[in-house]
Formats: structure tokens, sequence, C-alpha cells
């Protein structure tokens, strides 16, 4: 194994899921101690607090530089890299949250044993589903009244639609709560005595019965592991990180484009799915985050954006491992470093060292959430322009522009996008304007292979054709109702719930 495939074999990058409340937070800084990331106990839990105190996306705001740099927590365990990937916490936020599931390699999934699976745990799931990335199921809250365990267990198995191999088995629950039984060793983990017989006897019986645990039926998205535990008394944690160890997939090839890409290949690739604004509203700087697919990563070195086909200098390109700074100036396949910039990177974008590939599968989704612009000083229009389109840029809120001309009309998969995008305007290009109500609420890329049926398509429904950013065309539709005559009298047209950033063709997916 040459140098970089060693690098490559001990990643681990994953990121947690859960509806809010069921305690990812809570896991999350509970492996970031076992991981000696952070020192002190309530250190993510207080930045949590600051930001989702209310839901005033004010706070949200203030801590976008802090988020910067805790998106990304790096820390080595039993000879591992592991990248934990933060995710949003506000459901409002949820596209945010499926373009850093494009990033990651593996997922754990939190779900509240007393709740079971949550809607918008499984909104994530499909994500996961979609890419086929292998999910790790972590039942927390064991230390309250709580579901049965066999009954959980079946939620998880009909909502993931994969069968559930616990890796381990409660031994009582609540108040009762002893610990659990590792059912491939036999081993009792105890948390407190003592434990229940028939607590005890009920672990012994589904070591005999439930489903085996089969790392190829994991790794091909089958079958989820299951482990309990209650993060917040630090119980079972230790087990979630073993078995991301032990378990879950390092780096793989990547398509670019043209050819398959190797993580230990000795060429830089690499992909941008997250770019994040920067606290100080003057300079409009831009954090773009990107995926390291294949090669090794050094500080300083030149990059090309293979869309533009512009030179880029790394040399002040941030990486995210907290404790070994001497090591921070590379990074591997599986790694995320942050590139400042001013807007020559955009989402979707692939790094190479100058060899022309074009990554996948970063997607936008469809918006149910539409908005008219009114300026409040027509002077600014075109700070309006260039604002919105860098918003857009960032995946923060989407634009659509009449086919026929005229003013864009906003868009967004959650209401509070909205609020950001009007507070980013007035405090980042000075534009003040009003949110009013649009007539639509559906919205749908076009294509067709037959270039003068979609001139026909766009002829007949001028008014409802719009382009977004990225020059995409997209119907958009007062009703579904609409939508569904539409599709019923243009069976030659696909309409797309997404649409993947390719950098390179922008085209439209199905
Ligand atoms: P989230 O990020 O998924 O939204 O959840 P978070 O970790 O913030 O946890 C949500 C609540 O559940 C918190 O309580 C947290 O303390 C609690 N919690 C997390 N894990 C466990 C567990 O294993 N057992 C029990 N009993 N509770 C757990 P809170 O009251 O909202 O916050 P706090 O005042 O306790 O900090």
């Amino acid at each position: 194994m040459n140098a970089i495939a060693r690098q490559v074999a001990r990643r681990r990058t994953f990121a947690i899921v859960s509806h809010p409340d069921a305690g990812k937070t809570t896991l999350t800084e509970k492996l970031l101690l076992l991981g000696g990331a952070i020192h002190v106990a309530g250190t993510v839990k207080a930045r949590k607090a600051a930001r989702y105190a209310t839901s005033d996306w004010m706070e949200i705001e203030k801590q976008r530089g802090i988020s910067v740099a805790s998106s990304v927590m790096q820390f080595e365990y039993r000879g591992h890299v592991i990248n934990l990937l933060d995710t949003p916490g506000h459901q409002d936020f949820s596209e945010d949250t499926y373009r850093v599931l494009t990033a990651v390699d593996a997922a754990v999934m939190v779900i509240d044993a007393a709740k079971g699976v949550e809607p918008q745990t499984l909104k994530l799931l499909e994500v996961c589903r979609a890419r086929g990335t292998p999910v790790l199921t972590f039942v927390n809250k064991l230390d309250r009244d709580v579901r049965p365990p066999l009954e959980l267990l079946d939620e998880i198995e009909s909502a993931l639609g994969m069968a559930a191999a616990p890796l381990t088995w409660p031994i009582g629950s609540g108040r009762e709560f002893s610990g659990v039984l590792d059912l491939r060793t036999g081993e009792r983990r105890r948390m407190r005595s003592p434990a229940h017989q028939e607590a005890l006897e009920e672990a012994e019986m589904v070591r005999e019965a439930a489903t085996r645990f089969e790392s190829a039926q994991y790794l091909a998205g089958l079958q989820t592991p299951v482990l309990f535990g209650s993060a917040l008394n630090d119980f079972g944690v230790k087990e979630v990180l073993d078995a991301l160890v032990d378990h879950a997939p390092a780096p793989a090839s990547r398509r670019g484009g043209t050819r398959e890409v190797a993580p230990d290949e000795g060429i830089f690739s690499g992909v941008v799915f997250k770019i994040q604004a920067n606290m100080d509203p003057a300079h409009r700087d831009r954090v773009a985050f990107v995926r390291v697919c294949s090669g090794r990563f050094t500080r300083g070195m030149k990059l090309v954006i293979c869309r533009s086909g512009r030179e880029l200098r790394s040399s002040n390109a941030v990486t995210f491992l907290s404790q070994r700074r001497e090591t921070a100036d590379e990074a591997y396949a599986g790694d995320i470093i942050g590139i400042p910039n001013h807007g020559t990177i955009a989402l979707g974008d692939t790094l190479t060292e100058g060899e022309p590939l074009q990554f996948g599968g970063l997607p936008s989704f469809a918006p149910e959430l539409f908005r008219r612009v009114e300026l409040a000083t027509p002077m600014k229009a075109k700070q309006l322009r260039t604002g919105l389109r860098q918003l857009s840029e960032e995946g923060a809120i989407q634009i659509f522009t009449p086919h026929a001309g005229g003013a864009p009309v906003l868009a967004a998969v959650g209401a509070l996008q909205f609020d950001v995008a009007a507070h980013r305007l007035e405090h980042e290009y000075g534009v003040q304007m009003r949110l009013l109500g649009a007539e639509y609420t559906v919205a749908r890329w076009v294509s067709c292979p037959e270039a003068p049926e979609l001139d026909r398509f766009f002829a007949r429904n001028a008014h409802r054709i719009f382009h977004d950013a990225a020059g995409v065309p997209a119907y958009l539709a007062a009703t579904t109702a609409e939508l569904t005559v539409t599709q019923k009298y243009w069976p030659k047209i696909a309409f797309h719930r997404t649409r993947e950033h390719t950098g390179l063709a922008q085209e439209a997916a199905a």
C-alpha cells in the first residue's frame, strides 16, 4: 500500500442525522470528548444553545463565523482520522443537510427511543438511500421510559426499508436500564447494577433470534446495525465510534465525469458541497467546503476550477484537524478543506491539479415556497442582482428569472431561508426590499431531447417558464393540479424534482 492509500484507509467521514431533540448535539459532544477534540463538556451544547436558542434566524446569523469552524470536526481515534460533518439543526435548512450528506461516506441516525423514527429523519434517510450511504442507528435515551426495543427495531426496518441488525441489546430501560448486552460476544456492559433477571433473559433471547450483522449488507445499504445507549450518560457512545471505525467504509472511488477517480491515486481532486459566507459582511468573502476525492492536498498547491478553468492558490485554505496543528497542512480523500474566495468557486465545482474532471451528485431540490421582491429603493437594482446571484451561488436561496423577462422570483425549501436572504441583502448589499407572496407553489426543472418540442412548450407556457441561476429552465405552477394537467398535455417533456449542480453541463437530473 502506498502512503496515500494508507491515509485513505484510515479515514472515516460521516454525518449524524436525526429529528430535532433526539440527541444529535449530545452525541456529537460525547464523540468529540472521546476523540479528544474538545476537553470540556458543554462546548458543543453551548454552541447549539447560541445557535438555536430561539427559532430566531438572527442568532443563526450571528453564529455564522463560528459555524464555519465547527462545521467539520476532525479528530483521531484508534489510529483513524474521523471527520464528523455538522448539519444544520433547523429543518428550514434541510437543503444544506442534503448537500452535506453528499460529502460523507456513512451516516449515523440517532433516534429517541421514546419516539421512534420521526419525519425529519425519514427525509434525510431518503437522501442516504438514494446515494447508497450506509446507515448506522443509535437508539438514544434508554435511561428514560421508552418504547419496547423490539417494536423500535420493527419500526426502523419498515421506515428505512432495510433489515435492522442489533449489535447490542438494552438490559431494561428507564430507571431499570442497567446496561447493554453485546449480541456478538455475549459480553455485558453495565451502566448500573443490578440487572433484572427478566431483562437479561430477554436480551439473551434476542441474541438468538435477531438478524445477524453482515458487513457486506451494511455497506450495500441493505442493513443497518443498531446500537442502544444514552448519550447524556455517555453510555454506548464509544460503541458507536468503534462501530464506525470497524465497519463504516473508507473513502471509495467516485465518478469524475469522464472516468472513475480512485481515492488513492496520486493526483488531487475534490468537489465543493457547501459554500458559507463569512462573518464580516464588509468583505463578502466565502468559504468553499471541498470534499477531497483523491490525492494529497498540501497548502499552497495550485488548483484549477474545472468549470471555469481558473487557477487558484490554496495558501489560505483551512483544514480542520483540531489537535495536531502541525499536520493540518495536508488532507486526503474523505477530509474536508475550506477555501476562502470571493465568489470564484461555486457549489458543485470540481477542483483538480489541472485535469478537467467533474464530480456529480450534488442536488438542488425543487422549492415549494416562492416570493416576489419589491425594492424599497429602485436605485439599488444592480446591488439586488449581485446579491441574489451570490446568495444563490451559495445555495442560500434559489432564484428564477421569467423566460419572458422581468423581475426574478425567489424560491426556497424552508421559509427561514427568505428571512436570512432579506437580512443579508440589507446588511451585505445595502438593499432594502419587501418580499411579497407569489402565486406559485410548485417548481419542476424541465428537459426534452427534442429541442423543437421544448421550444413549443416554452412558447405555449411562456408565463410559467423561468430560468434558474444556472440557466436551467423550470416550469412553475400555482398548484400541483395545474402541474398534473400540464404534464398530461406535454408527455414528451420531462419534469424533474431535483437538479444536479454539475458545474459544467448544468443538466437537469431525473
Ligand atoms: P438535538 O441536537 O438532536 O436537537 O438534541 P440534543 O442533543 O440537544 O438533546 C435534546 C435533549 O435531550 C436535551 O435536553 C438533552 O440533554 C436530552 N438528551 C440527550 N441525550 C439524552 C439521553 O441519553 N437521555 C436523556 N434522558 N436525555 C437526553 P434539553 O432539556 O433540551 O437540554 P438540556 O437542558 O438537558 O441541555
